[in-house]
């Protein structure tokens, strides 16, 4: 078939990896897709920015006007804006959508959900929780036959990184959070992970597609481990316990609950055993009961991986026809105000 064009927007740490696999499983991407896949531009705010491996002539800073020729758009460059603007253009255009942007989608999600889906076109999102971790797929599509009770995570590489090495090394916390810097693990302001903020994110994006509700982040209830002490760590570990950040989300008979913060957890449960930067989200759903995922939730190659999987599902589509899931049919389900999660 014709070749099918992708707009990428952002070339930071993500975007740099999802160009270098393009270019490196192209071939292999087009026979699976049935059409050959053509990055036609990749929109950056400073195009002097040294930018290692990249063709400097598919930089453009007029992102609008490259999300108009594009079949596919992969936007990776974070925030609320002009992400937002850039992704409605794109829908409005026709284009498929894959997204990394998990702030965005947790604060308005329900706003892109509805215009994918007025528009037709997909709108992916792996990649915006738990990175390589084939994750959002298995709840929106796999799981989609059975009921979701309840979801606890660890979607946070950071803060499990910081945890870890103060249960392990014995480091206070301002050195463990010192080291997951220097690793590239944090966030550029590591405020988002060690004060929760990308974990509740990311768990309210969770919680909307297990429960098929719109949930809003004001109602995730959020605590980060700023006020975990390496005595805390070292109490948890005599009475047999680990400290992890988790992300729990839950359906019960009053409504739905969300919430974020450091938990102990018995040695003996699956999620004890997640060391370092990774991630893992254990669902129990009724009929399938306890499920677990285990991976790489940061850095540029796994993130990369999760976009360009929404990428050939996204370009399949194009080709063959059909559509993924849509999120937008929910039904408000009453949410369990923060406070008295
Ligand atoms: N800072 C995040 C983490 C990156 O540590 O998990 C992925 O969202």
């Amino acid at each position: 078939g014709r070749a099918l064009r992708l707009a990428l927007l952002g070339c930071g740490v993500v975007g740099t990896q999802v160009v270098r696999l393009l270019a490196e499983q192209g071939a292999d991407l087009a026979a699976r897709v049935g059409a050959p896949l053509e990055l036609v531009g990749i929109a950056v705010r400073d195009l002097d920015a040294s930018r290692p491996g990249i063709d400097r002539a598919l930089l453009t800073t007029d992102a609008a006007a490259l999300v108009e020729r594009a079949d596919i758009v992969i936007e990776v460059m974070g925030g609320i804006e002009p992400a937002k603007t850039l992704m409605l253009r794109a829908i409005a255009a026709g284009a498929s959508v894959v997204t990394a942007n998990k702030a965005l989608l947790a604060q308005d999600g329900p706003t892109l959900y509805a215009a994918a889906d007025a528009a037709g076109v997909d709108l992916y999102f792996e990649a915006a929780v738990a990175g390589a971790i084939p994750l959002v797929r298995p709840v929106r599509e796999s799981l989609a036959g059975d009921k979701i009770r309840r979801i606890l995570g660890i979607v946070n590489g950071t803060t499990n990184y910081v945890l870890d090495q103060m249960a392990t090394e014995g480091l206070d916390l301002a050195s463990a959070v010192a080291q997951a810097q220097a690793l590239g693990y944090a966030e550029a302001d590591p405020t988002a992970d060690v004060e929760g903020f990308d974990a509740a994110a990311k768990a309210a994006i969770l919680a909307s597609i297990a429960f098929h509700t719109r949930v809003p982040l004001s109602c995730v209830q959020r605590e980060g481990i700023t006020g975990v002490t390496a005595d805390d760590v070292a109490w948890a570990a005599r009475t047999g316990h680990v400290v992890k950040l988790l992300a729990i989300a839950e359906m019960t008979d009053a409504g739905v609950s969300v919430r974020v913060h450091p938990a102990l957890v018995p040695t003996s449960h699956p999620l004890a055993g997640v060391h370092g930067a990774f991630n893992a989200v254990f669902i129990e759903a009724e009929a399938a009961g306890g499920l677990m995922f285990y991976g790489r939730g940061a850095g540029g190659a796994p993130t990369a991986s999760a976009v360009l999987g929404d990428v050939v599902s996204a370009a399949r589509h194009r080709v063959l026809g059909g559509r993924g899931p849509v999120e937008s049919r929910y039904a408000d389900l009453p949410m369990l105000p923060a406070s008295a999660a």
